[in-house]
């Protein structure tokens, strides 16, 4: 961080009547100088969540940092969350949050919500862990090919199991090694591009392009055709930043993959929710 930044002065919004309802907005503090203020507001953070830090201790003991999904911890520690209904969200603590998270986008009907809640506990009723083929796996199969515009879908867990098999397959297919991604994507914990490469990332030969920067997108294709299995990347960047592609790149990525027997790859694991038939049916270049 730049000197003038950590010269930066805060302004004290603490705003006392709204402490109980809106925690960590109103652990503001008042220090002016930027790394006194951030200890400040770690030790009122802390302060305020004994019962979070005995259960972040236990929970060290079991899990590598105490935590299971890295994007959702903190320092010192993240909250604890006891139970949520809505948009609001209650700590162990007693304290209440409203979530502006919504899960990553994924959270779009809220917490708890009763008519999602009825279709698992009746899914459930009709059989856990089956272990042969059902009926309903056809009918979610046909309604997810039709909003999606897909000719086929096959089932995963996660998102990093579909787009881990979905370079498999490219690769396979293609009978070429080589994955383009772009620098800053995200398509899960083994395929992390924000610096690079992250060091657990699966061990494909990938090739970093700049997103929407037309022309050396193109030309690194060109260069890397005959060896280029596909090309993955998110219609709209996540993780980068939630930065929308621009239609001509996505032209450009779609006529050159096309032209080379390249497979693109459209991870639509958090953008599929920002219309109906995903994001990519709602640009028109995108429908092939
Ligand atoms: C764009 C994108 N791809 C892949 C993934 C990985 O999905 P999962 O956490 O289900 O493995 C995520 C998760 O946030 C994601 O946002």
């Amino acid at each position: 961080m730049s000197q003038a930044a950590h010269s930066l002065s805060w302004l004290p919004l603490r705003n006392h009547a709204a402490d109980a309802k809106f925690p960590l907005m109103n652990e503001a503090p008042i220090s002016l100088n930027l790394d006194a203020a951030l200890a400040e507001a770690e030790a009122n953070f802390v302060a305020k969540r004994p019962k979070t830090a005995a259960l972040h201790d236990r929970a060290k003991a079991v899990m590598p940092g105490g935590n299971t999904r890295t994007v959702l911890y903190s320092a010192p520690f993240p909250i604890r969350i006891e139970r949520a209904e809505g948009a609001i969200l209650h700590d162990i603590d007693g304290h209440t949050y409203t979530d502006f998270v919504g899960e990553y986008s994924a959270g779009l009907y809220g917490h708890s919500n009763p008519l999602i809640a009825k279709a698992v506990a009746d899914a459930m009723a009709f059989g856990v862990n089956i272990g042969a083929q059902h009926v309903r796996e056809v009918v979610f199969a046909e309604e997810v090919c039709r909003r999606f515009h897909l000719d086929l879908v096959r089932f995963t867990n996660s998102g990093t199991e579909a787009n881990m098999m979905a370079i498999a397959a490219a690769r396979c297919h293609t009978r070429r090694k080589k994955v383009m991604a772009m620098h800053g994507g995200y398509h899960g914990g083994t395929l992390y591009f924000a610096h690079g490469a992250s060091p657990v990332n699966a061990p494909f030969d990938v090739i970093l392009a700049r997103y929407n920067d037309i022309e050396a997108t193109a030309e690194l294709i060109e260069a890397e055709a005959s060896d280029l299995a596909c090309v993955i990347l998110e219609p709209m960047l996540g993780g980068g930043g939630c930065i929308p592609a621009s239609p001509e790149f996505l032209q450009m990525l779609r006529e050159r993959t096309k032209h080379h027997g390249i497979v693109l790859i459209f991870d639509e694991v958090m953008t599929s929710r920002l219309a109906p038939g995903g994001y990519r049916s709602s640009t028109a270049s995108n429908r092939t």
